[in-house]
């Protein structure tokens, strides 16, 4: 599959959605193959994280393929829609910490994607937005649950009721994403992160993000009983004596993630 290349660097698998000429955008066989990806990356115990970015200046990824959807009946178009929320809400059940180097602007399925990382950063100069309103649709893989869960109610109705977009700075404001940096500064940026991660405990930073994503918008009383259930699952770790041995020695720790 050419549409999307994917390269292992030590234990970080990076993906690139590869169709410059259309600006990423997500065809059918793109989504189906995400998909894949996502199960075939968290099962692949040599890859602790994940980067997903897009081919070319212009764009992270322009959504869905709107060409190929053009020619579908709405009544055929169950499969496609299926497969773009499939894509992406996989994206966002990688247990495995995920980073989105936007290396342009995201619009609709392009920006739900992003959303579905754990972090994003963004590029100097790009716009993001979920303008499906001005197309006579809805956000319809995650944007209406993630958008207000990242930013708050009033301004992802902001966003999505009216079909704004956003620039770079006014995304980092409201806390859509991490960071805004000059282009030539991403890669930078992304192997800071990476190497930020790779100092931490692989089960820690799955359990620690299980616990947020579950626990989040739930009962205090229920996410405090999940962070305890989870917290068993790093306290009975090797990691966590490697953790504590290291701090003792004043050593790096040497992490397995066992
Ligand atoms: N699906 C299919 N093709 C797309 C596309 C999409 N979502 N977005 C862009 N393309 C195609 C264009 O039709 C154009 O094709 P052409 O060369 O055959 O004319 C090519 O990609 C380049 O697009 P262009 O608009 O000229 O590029 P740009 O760099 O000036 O702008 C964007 C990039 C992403 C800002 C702009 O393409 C855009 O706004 N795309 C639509 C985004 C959108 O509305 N997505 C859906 C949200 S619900």
């Amino acid at each position: 599959m050419t549409d999307i290349v994917v390269e292992v660097r030590g234990t970080t698998a990076w993906v690139k959605l590869d169709r410059e000429s259309v600006r990423n955008a997500l065809s059918l066989a793109v989504n189906l193959r995400l998909s894949d990806l996502a199960h075939e990356l968290e099962a692949d115990e040599a890859i602790r994280a994940i980067v997903i970015t897009g081919a070319g200046d212009k764009a992270f990824c322009a959504g869905a393929d709107l060409k190929e959807r053009r020619g579908i009946p709405a009544s055929d178009s169950a499969p496609y829609i299926n497969a773009i929320a499939g894509a992406i809400n996989g994206w966002g059940e990688i247990r495995k910490p995920t980073i989105a180097a936007m290396n342009g602007s995201a619009f609709g399925g392009g920006l739900e994607l992003a959303m579905a990382c754990d972090f994003r950063i963004l590029v100097e100069g790009a716009e993001v937005g979920l303008t499906e309103v001005r197309l006579g649709i809805m956000p319809g893989a995650g944007g209406t649950q993630r958008l207000p869960r990242l930013v708050g109610e009033a301004r992802a109705k902001e966003m999505i009721l009216l079909g704004r977009k956003v620039t770079a700075a006014r995304a980092l404001e409201i806390g859509l994403v991490n960071q805004v940096v000059p282009r030539a500064q991403l890669a930078v940026a992304v192997d800071a992160m990476l190497a930020e991660l790779a100092g931490c405990a692989p089960i820690s930073i799955i359990q620690a993000k299980a616990a947020i994503e579950n626990g989040y918008g739930k009962p205090l009383s229920d996410g405090l009983d999940l962070e305890r259930q989870l917290y068993d699952l790093t306290l009975f770790s090797e990691d966590r004596d490697e953790g504590l041995a290291a701090f003792a020695e004043g050593r790096p720790p040497r992490y397995l993630g066992r």
